[in-house]
């Protein structure tokens, strides 16, 4: 298959892939996500297919139009209600109990279904102009960092699907917020580009998954399917320092010289202070290294570095998220100093 780059001004094209039944990766604030018709089961299983992703790992259904939500799931609480009018469109995830109007290929199984709508504006005409809502991951090959440009997208998936929509780099950089709002309390299942401060402003009492930050054991099924995968790991092996400036360091700086006869690389959150490794530029913020992990993890691999230390402290409302995707990348092979 070759795959077609659609520039942001050619959305027709992608639109009409969409509702053949064919595949097409569109940018999103958070992360480029691969797209396919929603009510389309076999259009669907060609996502997992092109990701080589297990099929009992659900899709987000992306809309452009709130109304659509009432077709999409029912039983929705007053306090989904406030999450929705709160952070939609933006980079968040709403879980509810889903209609039987979305595939059994889309819901893995489960009675409940992920719904975001994308801020991008490019995300929105092209869903308004697939005229469906758009089942879509993000772009990436399964268990690899997601895909923050359309470069990205290309690296993973060309020749797997239809087409790519140019859209630019991400401007969040790490994956929506997903919060499960089918029950009595909502969870926060995955942290992203909305903070858990700013969602318990909205409704004090949600509760944060045990997984978010931890791994999921042998046997054990998390409420996010997601969870229990290999996640965000570029071919090198990552570990994660974590604590404040000094003591990361100095520790670096010793496994930088017990690791010396490897290619070895250092993202930065302190300052570029080693002289044996590449260096990649975090930047100061948890902002900043959200929007830069991902595009960090796949240079470190271009570069061929075989190892990498990542340095980290939580510092603002996107640390939680940083340290999510940083854990998983590393496997949770975390030292703290
Ligand atoms: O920012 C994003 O959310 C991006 C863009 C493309 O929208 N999408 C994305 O999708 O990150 P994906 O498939 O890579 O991650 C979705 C996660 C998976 O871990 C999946 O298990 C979980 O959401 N998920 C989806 N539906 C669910 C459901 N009904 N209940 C629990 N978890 C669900
Ligand atoms: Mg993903």
């Amino acid at each position: 298959m070759k795959t077609q780059i659609i520039e942001e001004n050619a959305l027709e094209e992608a639109g009409e892939i969409i509702r053949n039944g064919g595949l097409a990766a569109f940018p999103t604030e958070t992360v480029y996500g691969l797209g396919a018709n929603a009510f389309d089961e076999e259009a669907v299983k060609k996502i997992f297919a092109a990701k080589g992703r297990p099929s009992d790992n659900p899709l987000i259904v992306h809309i452009a139009d709130k109304n659509d939500i009432a077709r999409l799931a029912h039983d929705i609480s007053d306090d989904a209600r406030r999450l929705i009018e709160a952070f939609m469109p933006g980079p968040f995830t709403i879980i509810l109990k889903k209609n039987d109007i979305i595939p059994k290929a889309v819901s893995a199984g489960l009675d409940t279904v992920g719904i975001r709508f994308p801020s991008n504006k490019t995300a929105q005409s092209f869903i308004r102009i697939a005229g469906v809502p758009v089942a879509a991951p993000s772009a990436n090959l399964s268990g690899k960092p997601s895909p923050t440009s359309a470069k990205h997208v290309i690296a993973d998936m060309d020749g797997r699907i239809d087409a790519i929509i140019n859209g630019g780099e991400c401007s969040v950089g790490v994956e929506s917020t997903i919060v499960d709002a089918s029950g009595d309390v909502p969870v926060l299942l995955r942290p992203g580009g909305v903070t858990i401060d700013e969602i318990r402003e909205v409704v004090p009492k949600t509760r944060i998954d045990s997984h978010v930050l931890m791994s999921v054991c042998e046997g054990e099924q998390p409420r996010c399917p997601g969870m229990k995968y290999k996640h965000y790991a570029p071919n090198a092996e990552v570990i994660v320092v974590e604590g404040e400036k000094e003591p990361v360091q100095k520790r670096i700086k010793e496994l930088l010289s017990e690791n010396c006869k490897k290619t070895t690389g250092v993202l930065t959150m302190y300052g570029s202070v080693y002289d044996s490794a590449v260096m990649i530029d975090a930047g100061a913020s948890n902002k900043e290294y959200a929007l830069r992990l991902f595009k960090a993890l796949r240079e470190f691999d271009e570069l061929g570095v075989e190892v990498v230390f990542a340095e980290f402290c939580e510092r603002d409302g996107y640390g939680l998220a940083v340290k999510n995707r940083l854990y998983k990348s590393a496997g949770y092979n975390i030292i703290h100093v």
